[in-house]
């Protein structure tokens, strides 16, 4: 969700004002991934390297997430998402934890739209986790299978991406879900991510749908 910070800037107004817009773009996003029919929405809320930004940064995000999720429970609820939280918790906060259980537990028969929000994440950190599992629960690792590194995944359960939407003009991947984006389609938008509306779902929706998913293969004519 980049340009929280460029969107701010460009108003003359603070990060974090940036950041209070890209969290209403955020639930947005979501109610119109609904709306579309998208089954699974993951947004890349806090990076494992998000904790180099300056201490007040940080602390900001946390306590905006934190905020966030508490002043939205009842519409998150409502509005039939089911909400997952991936990532490294043992770094936040035990008040911020706790909203998160609640969150995960107040929504876990939810089913319209499964939410997962990649809080302290990175792709290296998933599959390396993925790997000390397997090895704590007794697996052979020189005989490691991809089904069985999937399975261990934070995503487990999850399908792989279909669609990767990079915004305000970044033209990366920055760690995000190395594994589950191996066949993903990319798609690039100049758009801020506080500016990402329905209408830009909408866009990178219909140009997904015009993509020939061949993973690989060669067409038969
Ligand atoms: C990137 O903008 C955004 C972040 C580091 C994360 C913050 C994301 C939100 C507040 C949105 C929603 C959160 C949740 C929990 C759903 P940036 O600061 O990198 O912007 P810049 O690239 O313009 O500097």
């Amino acid at each position: 969700m980049d340009g929280n910070g460029r969107w701010a800037q460009s108003r003359g107004l603070d990060r974090s004002a940036g950041h209070r817009k890209g969290m209403d773009a955020a639930y947005d996003c979501a109610v119109a991934c609904r709306a579309a029919g998208v089954s699974h929405l993951s947004l890349f809320a806090f990076s494992t390297d998000n904790w180099q930004r300056p201490a007040a940064e940080v602390k900001e995000l946390i306590a905006l997430f934190d905020r966030g999720m508490r002043e939205n429970f009842s519409r998150i609820v409502a509005d039939d998402l089911r909400i997952r939280f991936i990532g490294d918790l043992s770094g936040f906060p035990q008040a911020v934890r706790r909203t998160i259980g609640k969150i995960e537990a107040e929504t876990a028969d939810n089913g319209a739209l499964h939410l997962q929000i990649a809080l302290n994440y990175s792709g290296k950190w998933d599959v390396a986790e993925a790997v000390r599992r397997l090895a704590d629960t007794g697996h052979d690792l020189s005989a490691a299978t991809e089904e069985q590194i999937a399975s261990e995944l934070a995503t487990a359960g999850c399908p792989e991406l279909d669609l990767l939407i990079r915004t305000s003009g970044e033209l990366r991947l920055s760690n995000f879900m190395l594994w589950q984006a191996a066949y993903a389609e990319l798609y690039f938008t100049e758009v801020l991510w506080p500016d990402f509306g329905a209408a830009e779902l909408q866009a990178a929706l219909a140009d997904y749908a015009r993509r020939e998913r061949r993973y690989g293969r060669v067409e038969a004519r």
